[in-house]
């Protein structure tokens, strides 16, 4: 939600800028804009529209040190004037947040004659800057001062005329700091940093760096001197590149044995197992809370149905929004897990905050092990999915389900840990089967033409058919919803007619004919139905019934929503693409959701 990059030292600044925020695009794509210190002045250029929108503008701008910004908007619509950088005297400012308290501090700057240019939270920063680097002169004092006055959320990066280098500030939102080659940098995630930084350091909350002359220096928000270790830049961390497929959403959906395979490999050995182990031993829980947002949502759904079954105990599950203002029953004899692919979603960060804080043991299930979640965490859950790029989460979703899989296990023992790992192993081939037996073509000109698209399962296939109908929504923008298939003739069945499609999920071959009936009292109506099925599992009757089927290969129950999902994920792609959409960008969406 919103990338930032800040550079010093480096030969041409816009350059590294704009392919920086190249890498930080799937946080935000309402607009972009850089500002350079050359000459002793600052320029800016900055415009509504992609990253892509001020290439040719950045491209004459140098400089040796500069910040960047591409922007998910959150006040403000997207445009020119409320994109970032926003100058004011001598400051430049990109923010990643919200600055809550910004109409007050507005109306006081307002009160003193400051004039705003924009109707963004964020321009109260170089503003209040300004103000105080006129009372004080002095960089430092006017940062502290200035951070001192914030509300909110803010990650920040100044540039000021001047003072060559840059200043960057956390709170709440990523900063990561990166030194290589004699200059420096900072940005919101590290794949930006990949061929610039050598080394780099993750600032943690109340941290402010001070980049000079090719150095770095840090200080929290009272001014004392703080200090942070630096480690080499991750290979994982790695710039990602479409490598010849034509969207990230459909090379991400091929990753999807890699994800599963690397998710299994981190927990090969006893180390992870050990950890879940002692964990939950120490405190001897007596219920799982489970959150996440959207699509790790889906997955925590999903994983409860085995977790509940095989531990005996209550498992619940909530979205992460809504347990952080629900008093819910959440206390030292609860196991809280929190499952984030980005590790940064704010509604999840703050849920295991607020567990933590009622006593809770915190498990973090995420693919980036130097998020903030994981700062807030017990102990972390590995998904190795690499890099996920794509704002559609995809091979994130499998990673989830097999790290939550084998999660579980765990906490029932070896036993079961030994036969889940093995089954893990081998859903990496069953994964690559579906991906390349799946035909989704006619499945998604059904979607395409379609007034709504309704997704049904039931049990563990539920979940499912939320996440397939999510994934249809956000990328291609088709009308639709996921429902338990007993739940639909309660009512929704009433938007059922021809221009309809069910897509019914049954991989459990036990609940099949009571999802069947589901579809027939779909066709009974008028509408189309497309049925993903395990192998086996679909009743002669469906078969002749269903205008579509497609068959996926049977797995252990915990893990078949990493397979079933896959041909909902294909076919979602490929409405998006018959719809002229941009599956990576879909409107209004960013990746990491670092906003409440
Ligand atoms: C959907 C999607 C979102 C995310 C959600 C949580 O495809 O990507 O629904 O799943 O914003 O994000 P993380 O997992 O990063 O917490």
């Amino acid at each position: 939600m919103c990338g930032i990059i800040a550079c010093a030292g480096v030969k041409d600044a816009a350059r590294v800028l704009y392919g920086g925020l190249q890498d930080l695009e799937y946080r935000g794509y309402d607009s972009a804009g850089i500002s350079v210190l050359s000459g002793g002045k600052i320029h800016t250029v900055k415009r509504a529209g992609r990253v892509g929108a001020i290439a040719q503008a950045a491209a004459g701008l140098g400089g040796s040190c500069g910040i960047g910004h591409t922007r998910w908007a959150t006040h403000g619509r997207p445009s020119d004037a409320n994109a970032h950088p926003h100058v004011c005297g001598r400051f430049s400012v990109v923010h990643n947040g919200i600055i809550e308290n910004y109409a007050e501090l507005k109306k006081e700057l307002a009160c003193m004659g400051c004039t705003f240019f924009s109707q963004t939270d964020s321009e109260v920063v170089p503003q209040l800057l300004e103000r105080y680097y006129a009372e004080y002169n002095d960089l430092k004092q006017a940062v502290l001062s200035c951070v001192s006055r914030l509300k909110g959320a803010f990650a920040l990066a100044i540039l000021c005329e001047g003072e060559e280098g840059f200043v960057a500030v956390k709170y709440r939102n990523p900063i990561i700091v990166g030194t290589g080659g004699g200059a420096v940098y900072a940005a919101s995630d590290m794949p930006a940093l990949s061929g610039l930084a050598e080394n780099v350091a993750v600032l943690k909350d109340g941290q402010i760096a001070f980049a000079r002359g090719g150095k770095i220096s840090f200080c929290d928000f009272e001014g004392a001197a703080a200090s942070l270790t630096f480690s080499p830049l991750p290979a994982a961390a790695k710039s990602v590149r479409l490598g010849g497929f034509p969207h990230y959403m459909i090379k991400e959906i091929n990753e999807i044995p890699a994800a599963v395979k690397n998710t299994a490999a981190a927990f090969e050995g006893e180390d992870v197992a050990r950890t879940i182990a002692r964990a939950a031993k120490k405190r001897g829980f007596t219920s799982v809370m489970m959150c996440g947002c959207g699509t790790a949502y889906h997955s925590a759904l999903a994983a409860a149905y085995y977790g509940e079954e095989l531990l005996g105990m209550p498992v619940r599950v909530e979205t992460a929004g809504e347990f952080r203002y629900r008093k819910m029953a959440v206390g030292a004899d609860t196991l809280f897990v929190a499952v984030s692919q980005s590790g940064e979603t704010a509604d999840t960060v703050e849920a295991a905050r607020a567990a933590k804080q009622a006593g809770a043991t915190v498990a973090a299930v995420t693919n980036v092990p130097y998020s903030a979640l994981t700062g807030v965490a017990d102990f972390v859950v590995p998904v190795r999915a690499g890099t996920e790029i794509c704002v559609a989460a995809t091979k994130s979703y499998c990673g989830q389900i097999a790290a939550l899989a084998m999660f579980f296990a765990a906490l029932k023992g070896a036993g079961e840990y030994r036969s889940v790992l093995s089954a893990v192993k081998g859903a990496e081939a069953l994964c690559a089967q579906t991906i390349s037996r799946t035909v989704a073509e006619d499945v998604a000109r059904a979607c395409a033409s379609s007034s709504g698209v309704y997704f049904i399962g039931r049990g563990i296939d539920y979940p499912v058919a939320l996440e397939g109908s999510l994934k249809l929504k956000e990328v291609s923008y088709v009308p639709g919803e996921g429902y338990p298939a007993g739940e639909l003739k309660h009512g929704t069945i009433a938007l059922i007619d021809s221009g309809t499609l069910a897509v019914a999920v049954i991989t459990q071959c036990g609940l099949a004919e009571k999802t069947a009936s589901a579809v027939e009292q779909i066709c009974a109506r008028g509408g189309r139905a497309a049925v993903v099925c395990a192998e086996g599992c679909a009743p002669a009757h469906l078969r002749e019934r269903a205008e579509f089927l497609i068959e996926v290969p049977a797995c252990k129950s915990c893990l078949s929503p990493l397979v079933s999902v896959i041909p909902l994920q294909l076919i979602a792609y490929r409405t998006a693409v018959i719809l002229g959409r941009d599956p990576d960008k879909p409107r209004n969406l960013a990746k990491s959701v670092t906003v409440e």
